[in-house]
């Protein structure tokens, strides 16, 4: 993994930006992650759309997760946020924004049906990850399977509450299951790029970077992938052990060198 500590969550979000406009360029498919944190990256990259310097008009896009339950119009559900948050502002066509149907009466085949699509359009390459304050990528939560595929998880009760602000503080009104793309079928796409910011996620980072790879953390399989890309802010680096290797490691980059 190459572990890029910014100053700021404004610093996380202009690399963040830089390395996905490299894919847009190449109408690349890219991998979009909803929550609070990669908001200020997508608003990064449509300032620079609209400033004309960025089109998106050759991407597919691909959503790692959506809650089971909520109709597609519905303010939370995940093929409305991404349309609000990032996709009606920029070119990228509506219909090459695809996302796991989750309101079909058979969410296990839904959630099949769309690894399949993954897979048929050739896959991911450059996947946008945020994490949970539980470890979760996607909504894999603790004990999933490192090598799951698409399939119907139910969410944690941490991520209920976490989440409970996106529907007006109220745990009871967040649906509790989802389909989230599994960590084998994340661990597919060609570039990994995590963002975390904040403190909240300092231990969370902490476990899956430095820890031990293992179910109860599932962000830490991306220690096993190949092109691995960390960003995180101050905050959220606050508890890595080895914080300071990691500054050098980058400024001492050989040239060429990936990871
Ligand atoms: P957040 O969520 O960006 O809203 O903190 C991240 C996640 O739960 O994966």
């Amino acid at each position: 993994m190459e572990i890029v500590i910014a100053d700021t969550p404004d610093a996380v979000a202009g690399i963040a930006a830089d390395i996905l406009a490299g894919y847009a360029r190449k109408g690349a498919t890219l991998g979009l992650a909803t929550g609070s944190t990669p908001l200020k990256t997508y608003q990064e990259l449509i300032r620079r759309h609209q400033a004309g310097e960025l089109s998106f008009a050759h991407c597919h896009a691909y959503l790692l997760d959506e809650y089971v339950g909520l109709s597609r119009e519905h303010e939370q559900s995940y093929y409305r946020t991404i349309r609000t948050e990032l996709t009606d502002h920029i070119d990228i066509a509506d219909e090459n924004v695809h996302s796991p149907d989750g309101t079909t009466g058979n969410p296990m085949q839904a959630a099949r049906d769309y690894d399949a699509l993954i897979a048929a359009s050739g896959g991911v390459d450059v996947q946008v990850l945020g994490i949970g304050t539980d470890g979760h990528i996607g909504f894999n939560e603790p004990g999933s399977s490192l090598s799951s595929r698409t399939r119907l998880k139910t969410l944690h009760p941490q991520t209920v509450t976490d989440n409970a602000r996106f529907f007006g503080g109220d745990e009871d009104a967040v649906p509790f299951h989802v389909i989230t793309q599994g960590l084998g079928t994340i661990m597919e796409a060609g570039h990994l790029l995590m963002i975390v910011t904040g403190a909240a996620k300092a231990e969370a980072v902490a476990a899956f970077v430095e820890g031990p790879v293992a179910a109860i953390c599932p962000a830490s399989i991306l220690q096993f992938h190949q092109r691995a890309t960390v960003i995180v802010d101050q905050d959220a680096a606050a508890q890595l052990q080895h914080s300071e290797y990691y500054r050098y490691a980058l400024d001492h980059k050989p040239e060429g060198q990936d990871f």
